[in-house]
């Protein structure tokens, strides 16, 4: 097996990180691999925010665990609601993947940068963890201070997020494969 196949196969979802900050030249090979996944008519829809600022981690930690108290799904509010549940697992950086929808794929093109850059971490020896759970602070009034805040682009919405850091915990088996979700016709 190469060692791209390695990398896939071995990545995991990390939710247990170290508190120190991850390296420069880390970050930067995470994030260059981000941009260079593939776009729809190459249109590279995306913005990447690095928040480093642990205070603003914390108030977005807060905000979209308020969001998601009132999002009527039961099961998302009874899970932030328990003890010490945090958004980001206390992960030192987290990346706010945003997309512009002058391209009527952005939603996959920055998808795919958002995978680009957890298989990068794995290569790395880095954990991530890919956060849908942003989206519900984002699609709410209140999120218009974080994105000045966050200078995000006039046009971009922020979509995903990665928290990113050193991986703390030994790292679980995978979950099983689904059984029968492929075909082949030849
Ligand atoms: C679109 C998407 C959104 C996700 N959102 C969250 C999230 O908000 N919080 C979290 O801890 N994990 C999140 N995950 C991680 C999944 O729970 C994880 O990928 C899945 O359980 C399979 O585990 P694995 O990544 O270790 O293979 C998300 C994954 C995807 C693809």
């Amino acid at each position: 097996m190469n060692e791209t196949i390695k990398t896939i196969l071995n990545r995991r979802s990390i939710r247990t990180f170290l508190p120190d900050q991850i390296k420069e030249s880390e970050l930067k090979e995470i994030i260059g691999s981000g941009l260079y996944a593939p776009s729809a008519m190459n249109l590279q829809p995306w913005h990447f925010t690095v928040v480093q600022n642990s205070e603003l981690i914390e108030r977005l930690n807060e905000d979209i665990k308020l969001s998601l108290q009132g999002s009527g799904n039961k099961y998302l509010e009874a899970m932030v609601k328990r003890e010490g549940y945090h958004i980001f697992h206390h992960a030192p950086t987290v990346i706010i993947v945003s997309g512009t929808d002058k391209s009527n794929f952005y939603q996959t093109d920055c998808a795919a940068a958002t995978e680009n850059m957890l298989l990068a971490a794995e290569s790395l020896g880095i954990g991530a963890c890919w956060i849908g759970l942003a989206a519900f602070l984002f699609g709410s009034q209140d999120s218009q201070k974080y994105i000045k805040e966050m200078k995000i682009p006039a046009g971009f919405k922020p979509l995903y997020a990665i928290a990113l850091g050193y991986k703390k915990d030994n790292v679980a088996k995978p979950p099983q494969r689904r059984e029968g979700t492929v075909d082949y016709i030849k």
